[in-house]
């Protein structure tokens, strides 16, 4: 057979697979010896037939004909044992692979940039580790019980037929290579499909999803008929090209069956011509009948197993192409300690991965040691994108952003992070309990006082003492049992129990109201205190009191200075400044 790239990529996918098989190798083994003896036992009951048409109905021998019953009961106990090891062996390898693959799988998803999940849909991720991993399952397992099991069927039979008579199985193994070329032809149409089917499941998972998460806005702007048409393009594709395996299933089988037919057909008429009938016995042409009818399933069977491992194949393509994902780059990073917080902006140009425009556009600034500075302009202006470099969620196009004169390329992801608390608009919570949502993560070692007193700085104890369990209390799933101004109080709270140097405020107090701003306002301000702080506020009220203010406009920085210096320049911040106090005094 020519080797086509395509198929040294899917042997490349099958190696790599059975690279995780490996370390079960000894019960591989077992289960493989128990294939090969199941397989075995069908030759062994044709050659019993032989001996019961021959000893029992020929010869009339009552010596031998005493034994069968116990033979035949002894092959089906054998082949009950054997049939056991092989079938749970291989589920307990396949298990043991799916959960590897999974480990794997979700390790990698903790680890890649944060731009991958902007460009892919959790659906699609999702249906990754849940969907396509069982696929591996399917094929690591079933195909290859099938195509072991069966193919030593086979061979047994073919090699009892050949022994007893060799002439009609050459007959029979003429019309072998018209099965061969049908087996070939079917296999590439079960692999494209079996991909498409994969991509579809992905789609229909990504699609109730935005249901799911988005049912208020489905609600309310009544977008039940939109959300209902996309789901039915994809639940049709999905059908469809569910059918067209269907019917390539469909038609295949009962075509090679009906070759096995013919074949069958032509032998039996060969074997009672006149001449052949005296030659051949009936023990022999019994047996040979059974043997030839009895590799009709093994023959089936091993067709339909190419479905299986295509999917396979197909599903362990997309398993191992997320897991070869590059992760977020951490080469060769040093660690850091006694972190000063200073920090600098040098020539730093940035636009996101999927377009082309720039979003930051040469910002230069220098941000002391413990100074606070405050970031305003309006939005859009790249004030979240200029924060998020920080901890590198997105690496940089050009310039760079030292950390105490380091370039923050150089330090290691974890420790540069660890010298880093974040509040941004968007609070995530984890579905567990409210002192867990604030000693998150690396802060899980803080005494309960430690995690009381971050709650009371935070202005969050109020609602907490309200709540059934207290700061035992559990949040719900993103925390959903709680108002956006208590999110932020939790996430401010997980800040000051973070206690790091550098702290970046992205609007952390925008759904709060005007009083209980005010409140955590001075918590905020005590916690600046000695620290670096970036903030970004929409009320701008609430930074008179920060060392320095960045006014930025379309990724540029337009003007910085004090709040009084700005208002005496009457530029940018002075307009946006009387615009908010118009605003407050109507
Ligand atoms: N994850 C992202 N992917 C692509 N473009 C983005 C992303 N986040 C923000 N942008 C774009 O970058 C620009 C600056 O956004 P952002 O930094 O969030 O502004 P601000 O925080 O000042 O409101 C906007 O034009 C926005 O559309
Ligand atoms: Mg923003």
């Amino acid at each position: 057979m020519v080797h086509s790239p395509e198929h040294t990529e899917a042997a490349k996918v099958y190696r790599r697979l059975l690279s995780y098989v490996v370390p079960y190798w000894k019960i591989f083994i077992l289960s493989v010896i128990g294939m090969a003896v199941f397989g075995s036992t069908d030759a062994a009951f044709a050659a019993i037939m032989k001996t019961i048409t021959g000893a029992g109905f020929v010869d009339k021998d009552p010596q031998t004909i005493r034994w069968i019953p116990f033979m035949i009961i002894g092959l089906f106990i054998v082949r009950v044992i054997a049939g056991f090891f092989s079938n749970y062996g291989m589920s307990w390898i396949a298990r043991n692979v799916i959960k590897t693959l999974r480990a794997k799988m979700f390790d990698q998803l903790l680890r890649l940039p944060v731009t991958y999940f902007e460009t892919s849909s959790s659906g699609i991720i999702l249906s990754k580790l849940m969907y396509d991993v069982e696929q591996v399952a399917a094929a690591s397992s079933q195909a290859i019980t099938i195509l072991i099991r069966d193919t030593v069927t086979i061979i047994a039979l073919m090699g009892w037929m050949f022994y007893i008579s060799w002439s009609l199985t050459l007959i029979f193994l003429i019309l072998a290579p018209i099965l061969a070329v049908g087996i070939v032809f079917v296999s590439k149409r079960f692999r494209t499909l079996a991909k498409r089917i994969q991509s579809s499941m992905g789609n229909i998972s990504h699609v109730s999803e935005e249901a799911i998460d988005g049912q208020r806005v489905i609600k309310i702007f009544g977008g039940q008929d939109y959300e209902s048409r996309q789901f039915a393009v994809v639940n049709e594709y999905n059908r469809r090209q569910n059918m067209k395996i269907a019917a390539t299933t469909a038609i295949s089988t009962p075509l090679v069956q009906l070759i096995v037919a013919i074949a069958f057909a032509v032998i039996v008429y060969l074997a009672t011509m006149p001449g052949l009938r005296e030659i051949i016995g009936v023990d022999t042409f019994v047996s040979f009948m059974m043997a030839m009818l009895m590799l009709m399933q093994p023959i089936r069977r091993l067709t339909s197993v190419n479905a299986l491992l295509q999917q396979g194949i197909a599903a362990s393509q997309s398993v191992f192409d997320f897991v070869d994902m590059p992760q977020e780059l951490d080469v060769e990073g040093r660690e850091i300690s006694g972190v000063k917080g200073n920090i600098v902006f040098d020539h730093v140009n940035f636009a996101y991965s999927q377009s082309n425009t720039r979003v930051l556009d040469d910002v230069n600034l220098e941000i002391k040691a413990g100074e606070s500075v405050a970031f305003v302009g309006r939005s859009g202006a790249g004030k979240t994108t200029l924060v998020s470099l920080i901890p590198r969620f997105y690496e940089l196009s050009e310039g760079k952003v030292t950390l105490d004169g380091v370039d923050i390329r150089d330090i290691k992801l974890g420790s540069l992070r660890s010298h880093i608390a974040l509040v941004s608009q968007h609070v995530t919570l984890f579905n567990d309990t409210i002192a867990h949502n604030i000693a998150y993560g690396s802060l899980d070692t803080a005494t309960d006082e430690d995690v009381l007193r971050a709650a009371r700085s935070a202005h969050a104890m109020e609602f907490i003492e309200q709540m059934p369990d207290g700061i035992k209390t559990q949040v719900g799933e993103d925390g959903v049992l709680l108002s956006g101004g208590q999110r932020q109080r939790l996430a401010i709270a997980r800040a000051i129990l973070k206690n790091a140097p550098i702290l970046i405020l992205d609007e952390a107090t925008s759904a709060l109201d005007n009083e209980s701003e005010r409140y955590i306002q001075q918590a905020l301000d005590e916690l600046m205190k000695g620290r670096t702080t970036l903030v970004i506020a929409h009320r701008l009220s609430t930074i008179e009191r920060v060392d320095k203010i960045v006014v930025m406009d379309k990724g540029k920085i337009v003007e910085h200075g004090s709040h009084q210096e700005l208002l005496a320049k009457d530029a940018m911040y002075a307009k946006l400044y009387k615009m908010q106090f118009q605003d407050n005094n109507q």
